[in-house]
């Protein structure tokens, strides 16, 4: 199988260079509570550049991150030096993860689900790698409540993923993960709205989606 290329240059300069502010204005916030009490083998699916990795609890016995665009995977890289439990920086996809089934304890996607091609096929692949039992990690903006807002959110997608590295507006990510075959055990839904750019992106959730043990 090809697999799939992500490549989007001026996109990740971008990204680099203003996620870190993102996260002083309370992203990092959300991360550490996305990432609270897990333990064991984990797997991060587009990583980006590793902001997660120094929120990873010493439970934590073990992170695959994986990244398919060059530039963001490089500055994922060493972002993985300083981080406070091993993690390993690897390329791939989410609809083809480089990994065994049922190999993970958990699967973290952060603010990248907006960005796969395929939602279901990347959620099925989530699912495949994780153990039964095991548990998705999720922190991502979605389709407002509004309805107004949300035909706006729709209207967007036609441009928005062309500026924005593939990003929709639109996806009700909750609802895809629910038909991806997982059991959400917590899902909470907040405003994030860092600048006045990310308006149409403000709407979130993080929670927890687990895979039934049987
Ligand atoms: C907005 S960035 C978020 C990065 C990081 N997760 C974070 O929380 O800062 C979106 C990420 O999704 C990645 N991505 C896009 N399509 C992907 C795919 N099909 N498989 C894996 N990662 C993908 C991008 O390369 C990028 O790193």
């Amino acid at each position: 199988m090809t697999q799939e290329q992500i490549r989007h240059p001026h996109f990740a300069k971008v990204y680099a260079r203003f996620a870190p502010e993102m996260d002083k204005a309370g992203a990092a916030k959300h991360r550490a509570e996305l990432l609270a009490g897990l333990s064991g083998r984990v797997i991060e699916v587009g990583a980006g550049t590793g902001l997660n990795f120094r929120h990873y609890p010493a439970t934590v016995t073990g992170v695959v991150a994986v990244e398919p665009e060059p530039f963001l995977r490089d500055l994922a890289v060493k972002a993985a030096k300083d981080a406070p439990v091993p993690v390993e920086v690897v390329d791939g996809t989410a609809g083809a993860l480089p990994s065994e089934d049922g190999e993970f304890d958990a699967v973290v996607a952060s603010l990248m689900l907006c960005s796969v091609r395929d939602l279901p096929g990347a959620l099925a692949e989530m699912r495949r790698v994780l153990r039964p039992g095991g548990e998705l990690r999720f922190y991502e903006h979605v389709r407002s409540e509004n309805a107004v807002a949300g035909s706006l959110q729709r209207a967007l997608d036609v441009l928005w993923p062309h500026v924005a590295g593939g990003c929709h507006t639109s996806r009700d990510i909750a609802t895809a993960i629910a038909d991806a075959a997982f059991e959400m055990e917590e899902c909470r839904r907040f405003k994030f709205r860092p600048s006045i750019f990310a308006a149409p992106v403000a709407p979130h959730i993080i929670g927890v989606a687990r895979r039934p043990a049987h």
